[in-house]
């Protein structure tokens, strides 16, 4: 896979798509922004199956935190770098990626629309950005009812749960494990040495800990004491091109889309879920550009600046 898809580089080729095609008469499958795209997935959807994606732990608090933390760290453009030729491309586990995208798990996305996993996977497929799969994924909503409160209880709260128990999952893969949740620099440390390949920072969208940290604020202190050791993934959050910025500037290797290609997916199937990824893919290459940066390699923290 490339970081290039096409010569002029993935954001002007989109920026061509929308408003060249806009001029010709040819819309955009779904909106551009994540709001309007949030708006018409809402009116796509039943009440419950909005709630069910939109909503989070208690007050949501978590979900109001995980936006002002990106919001309060600024890109700082650089001029004048030549970055006409701009490579987004990352590597993770041995896989070379056109972008610092991967999808994130979803369970139950029947919810949003019929074709639910298979969809996005041909969606993700298209666009060359992986797709982690929930698992509670591709099962019917029905079964997924059957068995709550308490087969999801036993499997979701599993108070009794130790870093011991990670040596069973290692035992039974050689496929990469990370471990997705971490907010805590000493818990990615213990990852590490309890045999992760990678620590995914994140508060599941703050669908868990009501009043946790937003993710953007704990990731600098966590890739310290990773130290390179493995990659960090970051999601809860990500809302444009320009927050996948900001987590790459604090050291994170790639980024998770969650609730946006949700929205995408009940707005437009998989078409839907296509155009959100490619949106992103766009906004990042544009953010690059404007910022002066011509590879990932350029992006660093000296690239943002925090306000407040
Ligand atoms: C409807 C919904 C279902 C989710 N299901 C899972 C899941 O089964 N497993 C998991 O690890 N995370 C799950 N998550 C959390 C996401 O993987 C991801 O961390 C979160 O959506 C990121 O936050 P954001 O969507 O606000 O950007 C779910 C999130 C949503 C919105």
């Amino acid at each position: 896979m490339s970081g290039r898809d096409s010569p002029i580089g993935i954001g002007r080729e989109r920026q061509f798509e929308v408003y060249v095609g806009g001029a010709r008469g040819i819309r955009p499958r779904v909106p551009v922004s994540v709001e309007r795209l949030e708006r018409r997935a809402r009116a796509a959807m039943t009440p419950e199956a909005y709630a069910y994606v939109a909503g989070g732990a208690g007050t949501e608090e978590t979900i109001r935190e995980n936006r002002a933390a990106f919001e309060r760290w600024r890109i700082v453009p650089r001029m004048l770098r030549n970055v006409s030729a701009r490579d987004t491309a990352v590597e993770l586990f041995g896989s070379r990626l056109p972008s610092p995208f991967v999808l994130c798990p979803i369970g139950v996305l029947e919810m949003a629309h019929r074709d639910a996993d298979i969809a996005v996977a041909r969606a993700a497929a298209a666009e060359g950005v992986p797709m982690i799969f929930s698992n509670q994924a591709s099962r019917p909503m029905e079964e997924c009812a059957r068995a709550a409160v308490r087969r999801f209880v036993e499997t979701y709260s599993r108070p009794s749960l130790s870093w011991d128990d990670l040596g069973f999952l290692r035992e039974r893969t050689r496929l990469p494990i990370l471990l997705k949740g971490i907010l805590h620099p000493a818990d990615a440390v213990a990852a590490v040495e309890h045999g992760m390949d990678g620590v995914f920072v994140s508060n599941h969208g703050g669908r868990q800990v009501d009043g946790a940290a937003g993710t953007i604020d704990v990731l600098p202190a966590i890739v310290d004491a990773v130290a390179g050791r493995v990659p960090v993934l970051l999601d809860s959050g990500v809302r444009s091109g320009a927050d996948a910025f900001r987590a790459l500037a604090l050291g994170a290797d790639a980024v998770g889309l969650g609730r946006p290609y949700v929205w995408g997916l009940a707005a437009g199937g998989e078409a839907g879920v296509r155009e959100v990824i490619r949106n992103f893919r766009a906004d990042f290459d544009l953010t690059m550009g404007l910022a002066g940066c011509a590879s990932i390699a350029d992006i660093g923290r000296e690239s943002l600046a925090h306000a407040g």
